[in-house]
């Protein structure tokens, strides 16, 4: 929220050492919970079909009060993601980019996760903090909730699936397994630059059917073998010679990791690679800073989900009969480790 201060300037010079960090963190809500309401009321989508508008006009083409809709419009003006000129509100370079469903990226799906799944969720952290037991168990997602999820992690994750499949040499590799592998937009992301590659997508029953219908409006649905199970319950399908893990291991707590690269390395043939793209931290977990604030979000995502080190996964991979080869960044806070069989 730079730049957004509830403190006036001559409060602040007073003070040898301002508080302005910790009420612009305290405010940090206020500006999230306008953007997820901005694009759960539809403003963003009224603005790219129909062009800049009024506040009179906004408030009909979505049918919401007008002294209502101002305020958060305004809010999206003060915050730099909308542009208010002589009464007219249009889209910012950055809304257009990433809001309207018309540019190179569409971060609407995720406000929608984090909205309607992970604010919720967040109003239990002081419990799971105390660890109470039981006190912040997640309940069960209906099927509209889970493809909200799946939907949400596609969009949050599409800028590190096109990294990775840029910058990892795929050249050497035949036959790809992705191990929760979501909606299967990685495996998209590969074929379009690799399309030698034969890809598996290994989820669970519910996801693997959000994935299915995605996966129909690609041209890729017909290439990807889908299967479905539970990676801790059922065989993982064997035979790959290349294994990509994404955004799963910070779900699961470090036995669970532990046995599930056991797992893999069962069902992969000697030479076999492992790609662990995940919020990597360094030996602190206090760095790179959005891992550090990601591990609340995965503890109450899974109830036993956290941020790792490279250094703790490191030791994981050598007691599972891997080897780290390297780890190299992708984008922003997600990197990717890659080992071998030993
Ligand atoms: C955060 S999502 C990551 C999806 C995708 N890899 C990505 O990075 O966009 C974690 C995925 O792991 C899957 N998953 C969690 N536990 C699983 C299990 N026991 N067996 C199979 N898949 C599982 C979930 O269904 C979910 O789609």
């Amino acid at each position: 929220m730079a730049g957004v201060s509830p403190l006036p300037d001559k409060v602040q010079s007073e003070h040898e050492v301002s508080p302005k960090p910790i009420l612009e963190i305290a405010s940090g809500f206020l500006a999230a919970k306008h953007l997820f309401i901005a694009n759960e009321v539809g403003l963003f989508d009224a603005l790219t079909t129909h062009g800049p508008a009024t506040l009179p006009a906004l408030s009909d083409r979505l049918h919401l009060p007008a002294r209502t809709l101002r305020i958060v419009t305004d809010a999206m003006v003060a915050l730099g993601i909308l542009v208010q000129t002589g009464g007219t509100y249009s889209h910012s370079p950055v809304s257009q980019a990433f809001l309207s469903g018309q540019g190179p990226g569409d971060l609407r799906p995720f406000l929608r996760f984090w909205n309607r799944l992970s604010y919720p969720n967040w109003l239990n952290y002081e419990q799971a903090i105390r660890g109470e037991p039981g006190t912040h168990k997640q309940k069960e997602w209906t099927e509209e909730e889970g493809r909200i999820f799946s939907e949400g992690v596609e969009a949050i994750t599409a800028e590190t699936a096109q990294a990775l499949a840029m910058t990892y040499d795929f050249g050497k590799h035949q036959r790809v397994l992705d191990v929760g592998g979501g909606t299967g937009s990685f495996l998209v992301a590969l074929l379009r630059q690799h399309p030698h590659l034969q890809p598996t997508l290994f989820e669970i029953p519910s996801v693997l059917a959000v994935a299915q219908n995605r996966l129909l409006t690609t041209p890729y649905h017909d290439k990807i073998n889908l299967v479905a199970g539970d990676f801790f319950h059922d065989p993982l399908p064997d035979g790959h010679d290349a294994v990509l893990v994404a955004n799963v291991i910070h779900l699961l707590s470090p036995d669970h990791n532990r046995q599930l690269l056991t797992k893999i390395r069962q069902a992969v043939p000697s030479k076999a690679r492992l790609l662990l793209v995940d919020f990597w931290t360094d030996s602190t977990h206090t760095a790179p800073p959005f891992a550090a604030l990601m591990a609340g979000e995965f503890l109450l995502v899974s109830r036993e989900g956290d941020v790792y080190s490279v250094e703790e996964v490191k030791t994981w991979l050598e007691e599972t009969q891997w080897q780290m080869v390297e780890h190299r960044p992708l984008s922003g806070a997600s990197t990717l480790i890659v080992s071998e069989t030993v």
